[in-house]
């Protein structure tokens, strides 16, 4: 069988475990996917830079030459940011390629036209990477639960910010070192603004409610608050109540049904729930369902090995629907049910 040749657009944090995992696994992913799979480039923007275990003959400065080429039958996405992966991943589709990323702005800024593309191209568009590093909610929500009614997604969704309150609430650590910390294991995104001030989980939550409600929600919508207002004497506060400080995303069909609304802002979470027991960088999120029930999911929620595991998953399924000439599930925003402001919701403790 002919290997299916990946490009891939970025090596950092993420990228390069993509590629050592790649490398370690051959043997075993050719088994799964039934052929090899093999890496055709990695595009990088410093491609002088020393990079262990990715062959030098395939790092190029020109990504958009990369994805250019007839024998890419997948791009894989781990750059982040708009643009350029924006202009990648469409012309990586117009070349009959299928996209797998981890670009959680980019999917919660124009999650419909990507899918649009996708479509139109005739290959698949897989992000399981992009929420919640290595827990699988994508997949479960589009797929598992696809039968199912989901009224409710409430979670953690940020590793760096439940990494910083952590820190802050266990240590006593401040607020700078704790996010330096977070941001040397490889957690916060290029910006850590991205992440303290909630952007970061608003993108999550507007990629989740859009898939659990079948409806567009972007990033825009979700009424946002991050944690740099959070003091030490607000953590102290809180402990003295029983409880800790989380940075939560909330989704959640309105009572009638007619709408949904999403949020993201720090909470107060008595230490007897679940979720105060989420440290580090962890994630958790549950997911509510009228036949399913409360479903938890819960796992590392970045850095770079677990959230390379969800772009291989994703690797592997679109590997898959390639060999068998069949996409997978792409949108079903069929509901269009309109997102509500939250307005002046209270969201402060
Ligand atoms: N910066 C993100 C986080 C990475 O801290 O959760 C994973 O999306």
């Amino acid at each position: 069988t002919r290997p299916l040749r990946v490009a891939l657009l970025g090596c950092g944090v993420v990228g390069s475990e993509v590629a050592r995992i790649m490398a370690t696994q051959r043997d075993d992913l050719a088994a799964r996917i039934g052929a090899p799979v093999e890496l055709a480039g990695v595009a990088v923007r410093r491609p002088n830079r020393s990079r262990p275990g990715v062959p030098p003959e395939l790092i190029t400065a020109d990504a958009v030459e990369l994805v250019k080429r007839d024998d890419i039958d997948v791009a894989v996405e781990v750059i982040g940011g708009i643009e350029p992966a924006r202009e990648l991943i469409t012309t990586a589709m117009e070349h009959g390629a299928s996209v797998v990323t981890a670009n959680k702005a980019l999917l919660a800024a124009d999650g419909a036209a990507l899918h649009a593309a996708a479509v139109k191209h005739g290959v698949d568009l897989y992000y399981e990477a992009a929420v919640a590093g290595a827990i699988p909610l994508i997949r479960p929500l589009r797929e598992s639960l696809a039968g199912d009614t989901v009224n409710r997604v409430l979670g953690i969704v940020n590793g760096t910010t439940n990494f910083v309150l952590d820190r802050m609430d266990t240590t006593g650590a401040g607020y700078s070192e704790a996010l330096d910390e977070a941001t040397t294991l490889g957690y916060a995104e290029a910006d850590p603004t991205a992440d303290v001030e909630g952007f970061d989980a608003a993108a999550k939550a507007a990629i989740l409610a859009g898939i659990a409600f079948h409806t567009r929600v972007t990033a825009a919508d979700v009424h946002r608050e991050g944690i740099t207002e959070v003091t030490a004497a607000d953590i102290a506060s809180a402990r003295e109540m029983g409880c800790v400080v989380k940075l939560l995303a909330i989704c959640e069909r309105t009572a009638d049904g007619a709408s949904v609304t999403a949020r993201v802002h720090p909470a107060m979470i008595p230490l007897s729930h679940p979720l105060a027991s989420v440290r580090e960088a962890y994630n958790a999120v549950f997911v509510e369902a009228e036949a399913a029930g409360r479903l938890m999911f819960y796992g590392p929620g970045a850095g770079g090995a677990p959230t390379a595991s969800a772009v291989l998953g994703d690797l592997v399924a679109v590997c898959r629907n390639k060999l068998n000439g069949t996409t997978g599930p792409g949108e079903s925003a069929y509901a269009r049910l309109p997102v509500r402001p939250m307005g002046d919701v209270v969201t402060r403790y």
